[in-house]
């Protein structure tokens, strides 16, 4: 039986999922949809670095989950015809961890990081170096015969993935030639990256089936995907088999997707928000505590979108619940506060 998660849609995979989201990832900057600026600068910077035989200048991706950033480590990598090699920050416990990938890369290679604010200390000092100019200084021995010897790197591309850039201390991040944050993606291009992954995976999806899911994803290519696999089983078991907007539509709020995509988690924020702590303003730990969540998905994973709907305000005294929110769960807002 496939386990349901304590919320239908987390936005982060699931390690099940991984192969799944392998066959659907693009693998060249003309199949990656949206971002258009992004990719546009990206394919200046490949095409002179290519031109020069240099590595590309190391980026820095930052976004919530599921908007690309892995994708976009593997497009650079593909498009600058070298290797890839992939760990993430607390994989990198020691130096020596560090070490071991450093002194086995190919020249150009890419070598991504994901979670890339937390690598400890040591390791990201380590790194400082490397980065620059691609020495990495090793300490062999102990005591007073050690001695430090400077061991050169094949010049590469280090790509760091976060999901919030705030979390970078600034030498590691002034230490990126590229850095881009990646945005929520439109209705019209999850409309576009469901096209692909329905032809990819070879589900008949009515035009209107394609719509009512792109604009319930979260402006997420990971949901919006998720969502096509899921509703595909509610397709297979319908009359003709077709995913069309009904079919979508019935599936969407059995999955207890709202009409905004909202999910039940988001959902349940807004309401404890406005329920319990009368819309705010409310400190972020105070609201992670009612909700039995950590501070940091609050605040990675399920705020941004919330936020960029217009839904959630972060203010300097803490959340607060816009009119919109109250109207979107038909709760009455309060009377605007009188002056006397
Ligand atoms: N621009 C895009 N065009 C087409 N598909 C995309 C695009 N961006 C992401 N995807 C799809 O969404 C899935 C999730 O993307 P990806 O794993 O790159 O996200 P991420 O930003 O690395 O997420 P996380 O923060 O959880 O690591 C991929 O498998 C890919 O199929
Ligand atoms: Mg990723």
């Amino acid at each position: 039986m496939t386990k349901l998660p304590s919320t239908v849609l987390p936005t982060t995979a699931a390690p099940d999922e991984e192969p799944f989201e392998r066959s659907l990832r693009p693998q060249t900057l003309d199949e990656f949809i949206g971002q258009d600026r992004l990719k546009k600068n990206l394919r200046v910077f490949i095409e002179a670095a290519r031109q020069r035989k240099e590595p590309l200048d190391h980026c820095l991706f930052y976004s919530p989950p599921g908007l690309g950033k892995t994708t976009l480590a593997g497009i650079i990598a593909h498009e600058m015809q070298v290797g890839l090699r992939i760990t993430s920050g607390p994989v990198l416990e020691r130096k020596g961890d560090l070490a071991a990938i450093l002194t086995s890369l190919s020249p150009h290679d890419v070598f991504f990081i994901d979670e890339i604010h937390r690598l400890n200390h040591v390791v990201e000092e380590t790194l400082y170096s490397v980065m620059e100019d691609f020495k990495l200084d090793i300490i062999i021995g102990e005591g007073p015969s050690a001695k430090t010897i400077n061991l050169p790197i094949q010049p590469f591309t280090l790509v760091g993935a976060t999901t919030r850039a705030g979390l970078l201390t600034s030498p590691l991040r002034d230490r990126f030639g590229i850095t881009a944050h990646l945005e929520f993606y439109s209705e019209a291009e999850l409309v576009h990256i469901l096209q692909r992954s329905s032809r990819i995976l070879k589900i008949g999806v009515e035009e209107g089936g394609f719509h009512e899911i792109g604009r319930r994803s979260r402006g997420t290519p990971r949901i919006a995907n998720r969502l096509l696999r899921r509703l595909r089983d509610f397709a297979d078991v319908s009359e003709d088999g077709r995913l069309t907007a009904a079919v979508a539509q019935n599936g969407l709020s059995a999955l207890d997707v709202d009409d905004r995509g909202l999910d039940t988690m988001d959902r349940r924020l807004l309401s404890a928000l406005i329920e319990k702590f009368k819309g705010g303003p409310v400190g972020v730990e105070t609201l992670a505590v009612a909700l039995s969540e950590d501070v940091d998905t609050l605040t990675d994973v399920y705020e941004p979108f919330l936020i960029q709907c217009g839904f959630l305000a972060r203010t300097p005294r803490g959340r607060v619940a816009t009119e919109h929110a109250y109207r979107h769960l038909n709760i009455p807002p309060p009377a605007q506060e009188s002056l006397f």
